[in-house]
């Protein structure tokens, strides 16, 4: 677990210092999971001397949505949210890679399980973060006993907070048995996606992702492989079902996600991936994330938020 090393946290419509956001044991969220929430990530460019905060409004849409399912309406637009992270990070002076935990919840107090009339706040923290999973340019992962949470339970397309107890089911049982991660399969028996990343293969000359319908949070990181893959590489990614051992047959596997960023999958369930080893394809696309989300590539520009460049604006 990354220890926290905040000051500060959005909290009650301002930032207060880390220590004052605390909220009730008797919190909604707190006891029914009634909440949703994001993860974002600033990358620091030491060139450039700024911090580039990666699709925040993409983030924040997906936000408004996922509130939506739990009955919540966003006290704030996408833009404000923009707003928010900035001053805070401004606040925090991060000059490092961060990542920022937006999370709106039902925040009364007392006993009940519903959704409907319950007040909701908004909080946001973020922390200095580098790596999520240890070995992302090989990756061991088994296929899970657990299955995707389905949209006919709770929609996996929200980054719902009580649907996090199946991924840490997935995770903790991928992790004890000693693999890094897991593969998760929807209630059809087809793949999901990882843990808590979305999953791709290549596969006879094509690059293949399950559709939006498989049960997958719908992942920014994912669509923006999309479109780096058509631009960077003349490849369209295909969304179609994938059965498990397709995977095993496949020349590479990789997941992405907002954590992982582009990890390469190089065994599941213990067969090897192609040579066994990070491929050309997988390797190609980590190099060109990487440029994309520090701000080395300009015509990417359009997805960043520098947050340094907006200290006169705040400091007003
Ligand atoms: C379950 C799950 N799937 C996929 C993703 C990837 O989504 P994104 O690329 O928006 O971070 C995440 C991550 O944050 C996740 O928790």
């Amino acid at each position: 677990m990354n220890t926290p090393e905040s000051r500060y946290a959005f909290f009650e419509g301002k930032i207060v210092p880390i220590e004052q956001a605390k909220v009730s044991v008797m919190t909604h969220a707190l006891n029914y999971g009634t909440g949703a929430f994001s993860g974002l990530r600033g990358y620091w460019n030491p060139d450039h001397r700024e911090l580039y905060v990666f699709r925040p409004i993409d983030h924040f849409e997906r936000l408004t949505n996922s509130a939506k399912l739990l009955l919540i309406d966003m006290p704030y637009t996408p833009e404000q949210l923009r707003d928010i992270v900035i001053d805070l990070l401004l606040h925090e002076g991060f000059r490092e890679d961060v990542y920022i935990r937006p999370l709106v919840y039902k925040s009364e107090l007392g006993i009940g399980v519903k959704l409907h009339g319950l007040k909701a706040d908004f909080t946001m923290f973020a922390l200095p973060f580098g790596r999520y999973l240890e070995h992302d340019d090989g990756l061991s992962v088994c296929t899970s006993s657990w299955r995707r949470v389905d949209d006919t339970a709770i929609p996996a397309r929200g980054k719902i907070s009580g649907a996090y107890a199946n991924s840490a089911l997935i995770k903790s049982e991928a992790a004890m048995a000693g693999f890094d991660d897991a593969i998760v399969l929807n209630q059809d028996g087809h793949v999901s996606e990882a843990c808590a990343a979305n999953l791709f293969m290549f596969r006879k000359g094509k690059i293949v992702t399950p559709p939006v319908s498989a049960n997958i949070l719908e992942g920014i990181t994912r669509q923006t492989l999309f479109t780096l893959f058509a631009e960077e590489m003349g490849m369209q990614v295909v969304e179609r079902e994938i059965d498990r051992t397709e995977l095993y047959s496949a020349d590479e596997v990789f997941m992405c996600g907002t954590g992982v960023q582009i990890s390469a999958v190089t065994s599941v369930d213990h067969r090897p991936i192609g040579t066994g080893k990070l491929g050309p394809v997988v390797a190609k696309m980590r190099t060109l994330y990487n440029e994309v989300v520090r701000g080395n590539l300009p015509r990417y520009y359009s997805w960043l938020q520098p947050v340094f460049a907006c200290e006169e604006v705040y400091a007003d």
